[in-house]
């Protein structure tokens, strides 16, 4: 499989370099405090497992799976909840986890939500930010790393549901899209 990948952009040690940065960052940020950690399924499972390990607060983790309709490669802004929290945000700090935003869309969808769910508190953290994506307005409060305007797969980042298992974060070779537009 590692055949098909054109370029590495993140590496798997920058990867866990930056979960230790970002954990550390978090365990100040929330001391004291037990905050609901929100994974948005699927792809965000590998960075907030690794990211959670350097995590040293006390929370509670439950997750999200949202699908947008429409464009398999962008998302269209109308989002479906496919599986909702088990958890209730009334009250809570949250802490939404996400691999990666692009246009805002989803976000900004569930940002909205936590808030109709009187959320005491919201925050993002996305492993990858693409900002010449975005049309909604969202900003991540922590942000890994940012990547060009390119589709990228690994690290629980998919093409067709796969690639997610790749340690590292890399673009496809062109024919492996086999003529999509990204
Ligand atoms: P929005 O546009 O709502 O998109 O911020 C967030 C979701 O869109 C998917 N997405 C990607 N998935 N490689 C992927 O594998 C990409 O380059 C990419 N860009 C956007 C992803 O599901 C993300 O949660
Ligand atoms: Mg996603």
């Amino acid at each position: 499989m590692h055949n098909e990948i054109e370029k590495i952009l993140v590496t798997r040690e920058e990867i866990a370099k930056k979960c230790a940065e970002i954990g550390q960052q978090l365990t100040t940020e929330y001391d004291g405090k037990f905050p609901l950690a929100i994974g948005v399924l699927k792809g965000a499972m590998p960075f907030m497992s690794d990211v959670l390990r350097y995590t040293e607060t006390h929370l509670e983790m439950d997750f999200m799976d949202v699908s947008s309709y429409g464009g398999a490669m962008r998302s269209s802004g109308e989002v479906k909840i496919e599986k909702d929290l088990n958890t209730k945000v009334e009250g809570r700090d949250l802490l939404i986890i996400e691999d990666i935003i692009d246009s805002g869309l989803t976000l900004s969808y569930l940002v909205d939500l936590f808030k109709y769910r009187k959320a005491k508190s919201i925050r993002i953290v996305t492993l990858l930010d693409k900002p010449s994506g975005r049309t909604a307005e969202i900003k991540a409060d922590i942000i890994g790393f940012n990547v060009p305007d390119e589709f990228v797969v690994g690290y629980g980042l998919d093409y067709q549901e796969r690639y997610r298992n790749l340690p590292y974060i890399g673009v496809l070779k062109p024919e492996i899209y086999g003529g999509e537009e990204a």
